[in-house]
This record gives structure tokens, sequence and C-alpha cells, in this order.
């Protein structure tokens, strides 16, 4: 048997079912040191002084002399020498419990399939939905979609009505409330719940490894809005993820390179004309994250956008995004469609080889650059020539050191016609980086994830969205959460259980046994502290980047309007 198969809801029921303390205590005798600890000299080694802990509330034992820690299949583990699943086998006979030897064989026990799990469910839900619909075909049709490709992306369509994924996957408390967080649902006044997407052809968004993590929905025809995306959940985050790059890598083991589009229709045409490397953002602009997680799989990346001023003020944005993070080994470039077209009515137009065409003859990022920065200043003057150095210098500066730094700045001298060596570097402080602040973990996080660990419901405490951070830690947080709210965890046992095996265990452990030294009493009023101040430093971080992006290159009154909110929250 080997650990995949033993479904992890069973492994978590099992350890429910035993109590360490007991389980311990039949094979080293311990001492009761306070109402919820127990003491005793260390199995695992020689010792005079009992430094081997075992808590009650944690269900996890710690030796503060050699460092062995775990919970009872860890014990066991070590203490009989077994291997993981005949630790499993060994409590479940225990307890009387049997193990169920595969997945697809324990639909119906109350295991509570988790969001990634029932996503799919749903997923699948709005597929046969799809095929039943002959208006959402005859739609998609009309757009020139093929079988293949609609089964390619899981398209489907959520019919009209208010309670359909509700009642054919949310069947019961739990599961709604599952679905509810997982985005599909809405909540009512009254504390009921009815469907997010109603009568809209479905997008599932899928993460790197073709989990279904979201949904995009498109009203058929006219309506508003056009496009109706999944909130932001404990597994969706809407400014990481690239729709279609699952698809794309699926295709290729290595992309040779990915062009960057705005709309899902875009990468889906693009895919069934054979150009299987197009991605999109979720209805953000693209920022620092999608670049890094691109750049993993590609060295090239090509901007798509629209010709008009709107598409050149939004590849301007993108190009400020880009400089901090370019390298000498990747290039990107910037590519204009004509008026009024985008990438699924040019190819469907124009075809696979003239599409390429374009991509062939996009902009070097070079080219662009002095383009846009040209078009500001007017070069035949002195002091048209000073400004313009001025302003390219700066953003020049915000290139890594390397080649490509080199170039660029011998390529502004050549056009300003002035010595290189005049372009002094400008002073830290004028610097105005928009580079994401991957800041230490502060110690409020420290201290929510080591109340998190040792007090798993604290999880609950949680209602509202978190906040998006970008600082190191900050991941792991939320994935702390998720697997607490969506498995029910209770104890540090059950939750270290689903870190077996993994880069995050060893830390984990150290925070399970840290001795925080806040009272009991006072730990639900520290946490929820730790986490507001999570998100006033969110918010900080918010405004920042919105701010320099003002002094870049202004803002939007819609994105004036969300700064202003965001300083107005970060008043209260
Ligand atoms: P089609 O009209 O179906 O061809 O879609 P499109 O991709 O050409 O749409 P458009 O250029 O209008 O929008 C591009 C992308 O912006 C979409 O794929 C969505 O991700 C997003 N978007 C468009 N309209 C809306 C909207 O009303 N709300 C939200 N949240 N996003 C939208
Ligand atoms: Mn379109």
């Amino acid at each position: 048997m080997t650990t995949e198969r033993i479904p992890r809801e069973f492994i978590q029921q099992l350890l429910t079912r035993v109590d360490i303390v007991d389980f311990i205590d039949g094979r080293v005798p311990l001492r009761k040191k306070s109402s919820n600890n127990y003491f005793a000299c260390c199995p695992f080694h020689t010792e005079k002084s009992a430094s081997f802990s075992v808590s009650q509330n944690k269900q996890f034992y710690y030796c503060f002399g050699c460092g062995a820690h775990g919970n009872a299949i860890d014990f066991l583990m070590q203490y009989d020498k077994l291997s993981f699943p005949e630790a499993i086998e060994s409590l479940a006979k225990l307890t009387g419990m049997i193990i169920p030897r595969e997945r697809a064989a324990s639909p119906k026990s109350n295991i509570n399939p988790d969001l990634y799990e029932l996503l799919s469910q749903v997923a699948k839900y709005y597929q046969i939905e799809l095929r039943q619909s002959s208006l959402a075909v005859n739609y998609l049709k009309k757009r020139g979609l093929s079988g293949n490709i609609a089964k390619d992306f899981g398209i489907g369509y959520a019919p009209p009505g208010w309670d359909h994924v509700l009642q054919t996957i949310g069947k019961s408390a739990t599961l709604k409330q599952q679905l509810f967080e997982a985005g599909m649902l809405i909540k009512k006044d009254d504390g009921g719940f009815y469907d997010r997407f109603r009568d809209r052809i479905m997008f599932p968004i899928q993460d790197r490894r073709g989990r279904t993590i979201g949904f995009g929905g498109r009203i058929i025809d006219k309506g508003e809005p056009k496009y109706l995306n999944s909130p932001e959940t404990p597994i969706f985050q809407k400014g990481h993820e690239l729709y279609g790059l699952y698809q794309a890598l699926q295709a290729h083991r290595e992309l040779q390179r990915v062009l960057i589009v705005e709309g899902y229709m875009d990468v889906i045409a693009l895919f069934q004309m054979d150009i299987s490397y197009a991605v999109a953002t979720l209805g953000t602009a693209t920022n620092a994250h999608h670049l890094q997680r691109l750049f993993k799989h590609t060295s090239e990346i090509v901007f798509c956008f629209d010709g008009d001023q709107a598409g050149r003020t939004a590849a301007w944005r993108a190009l400020l995004v880009t400089l901090p993070i370019i390298r000498d080994d990747i290039q990107i470039r910037f590519m204009f469609l004509p008026d009024n077209e985008d990438p699924d009515s040019l190819i469907r137009k124009e075809g696979k080889t003239a599409f390429e065409q374009r991509i062939q003859n996009a902009s070097t990022l070079s080219h662009f650059f002095f383009q846009h920065m040209g078009a500001q200043t007017d070069l035949s003057t002195t002091d048209g020539r000073a400004r313009f150095v001025k302003l390219a210098n700066e953003h020049l500066q915000e290139l890594p050191p390397g080649i490509f730094q080199t170039m660029m700045l011998g390529e502004l001298a050549k056009r300003a016609r002035i010595d290189v060596a005049k372009l002094s570097t400008p002073k830290q402080a004028a610097k105005t980086s928009i580079k994401p602040k991957t800041a230490r973990s502060p110690s409020s996080l420290r201290l929510a994830i080591t109340l998190l660990v040792q007090e798993p419901s604290l999880a609950n405490c949680i209602t509202g969205p978190l906040p998006s951070l970008e600082i190191r830690g900050f991941d792991l947080f939320v994935r702390l959460i998720d697997i607490i709210k969506t498995h029910a965890i209770t104890t540090t046992g059950s939750l270290l259980e689903h870190f077996r095996d993994t880069e995050e265990d060893k830390l984990l452990s150290k925070f399970a046994h840290l001795e925080h030294m806040i009272p009991n009493e006072g730990i639900i009023l520290e946490f929820l502290g730790s986490i507001a101040r999570l998100k006033k430093l969110a918010n900080k971080q918010m405004i920042e980047t919105m701010l320099s992006k003002a002094a870049q290159n202004g803002l939007t009154s819609d994105e004036k309007q969300y700064l202003h909110e965001l300083i107005q929250e970060g008043q209260s």
C-alpha cells in the first residue's frame, strides 16, 4: 500500500480518534505537569531529567533534549520503527477503523472533499449542462469554437436559476459552506445561499497543476457585467494566476515564448488556431508575480495590446513592471494590434502564419522604451533633451545591473548625444521603485503562524477575506488557514500531518512548541491583533504601489477611487 492511496481524510479521522497522551502513556509512562501537559524521560535519547513533553491540546510531542517531535503516527514510526503505512495500519487496528484502500471506494463516508475537489465537481457539472443547452452550444459555435477546444479548456455552462450548484453540489451544510468559501455561492441576508454564476458560459481557471481554482463566466450575448470572475478565495489569488498557462505547459514541455493577451476568448482562439502559448491575466494588469512565474517556464514574453492610446498606455505600464526583473537572458517584446481587433478576431480573420508574423515583428523593449520616451519630449531642443535624459535615466536605473542595462544606457547617451559616463546613477532616494517589497516576515506574521499552529481553531476567528501581502511566509499562513478550514482541523498534530515530508515541516514543528508566553485567555485577542496589523501592512503596501504608479504614469479615475478607499481604510 502506498501513502498516496490512503485518503488524507481518513488519516485525519484516525488522528482524532486516538488520544496521544493515552497512547504514549501505554508505552512510556507519563507524569502530569499541568492540565494539558505531560512529561517523561525521552524514549528517543538517554537522559536523566525529563525533557520529553506531550501536549494533550496539541496532540503533539516534543523533546527539548533531542528535538524528536510529532503526532501519534510519528510516535509509532519512531518508537516501533514502523513505516508510515504500517503506522497507519497499526493505529487503525487500535481504533477499530478500516482503511479505505482506494480513494474511489469511499465516496460516501462523511468525508469533506477539499475545495479543489469541490471545484472540479462544479466544473464537471457545468460541462454536462453545456451539452444540454443548445443556446450555449450555439453561442460557442457562433464564436467559432470547436468541440475539442471546448473540452481542452473545460468550458461549461451555468444554467439560469438561483440554486443549481447549491442543490446539485451543496448537498450538506458543510458542502454549502465550502462552496461558499470557494466563491461559488453568495450569502443572503437571512443566512441562506444562492449561485453566484447564472446563465453564463463558464471558463474554469486552472492552476499550474491543472486543478480548478475558480471560474470566469461570460454572459451570453449582451448584459452586464460581460465577464464575472470568482472572488479571491483561499485557493484563488487573482493577481497570481494566468489563464491558459496550464494548457500551454501541457502542450509544450518548454515554452519557447509566451504571449500575454487580455481575454479568455483570446487565449482559446489562439490555442485553437495552433498558437498554444498564450496566457491571460484575470482582469488585472500584468504584475511582477505573473512575470516571475512565466520566466520559470520561458525566456521570452511578448505582450499583446490594442493599438489605440489605451493599449499603448497599458503597454507602458507593463514595461515599467518588467524593468526591475529583467535579466540578460530573457527577452520582452510588445506587439500592437490593428484598430478594433483582438487576438481572437484577428487570428480567425488572417490565420496562424500572418499572426505569427506579427509576433515576429513585435517591438523590442528597447525600441518601445525609446519610442515612448521620445514621444513625450522634444529632442530638438537642449531643454527637451535634458528632460528626456533625466526621465529615461531614472527608469533605466530600475534595471538590474548587467549587459542589458549597459546597452540601454549606451543607447540613451547616443540618442541624447551625450557621454555615457555623464549618466550618473541617481541617488537612492530619487528612485521610485515599483518592485514588490518582499520584506522579511514581520513579527506579527510569525506570531500569527505560531498561534495558529498551536491552536488551529483560531482559523475560525478569521471571517472576511485575508489581505494579500507581499511578504515571505504569508503564503504559508494562507495555506494553513485553508487547510484548517477545509479539513476542520483542531490540533497541532493533525495540522502538521498535512506537512509530512514537505519543506515547511521543520519550520512548523519549531513553531509548534515555541513558548509564546501569552496566557490562554489572551490568545484570541493577540491573534486577532496580529491579523489586524497584517491588514494594515497590506493596506500600506498597496498604497505605496498605487502612489508610485501615480507618480510614474498617473491613475485612472477608478484607481484614484481605489486609492482613496485604501487611504481611508488605513486611517480607520
Ligand atoms: P469577448 O467579448 O467574449 O470576446 O471577450 P474579450 O476577451 O474580447 O473581452 P474584453 O476585451 O472586453 O475583455 C478582456 C478581458 O477583460 C476578459 O477576458 C475578462 O477577463 C476581462 N473583462 C471584460 N469585461 C469584464 C467585466 O465586465 N468584468 C470583469 N471583472 N472583467 C471583465
Ligand atoms: Mn474578444
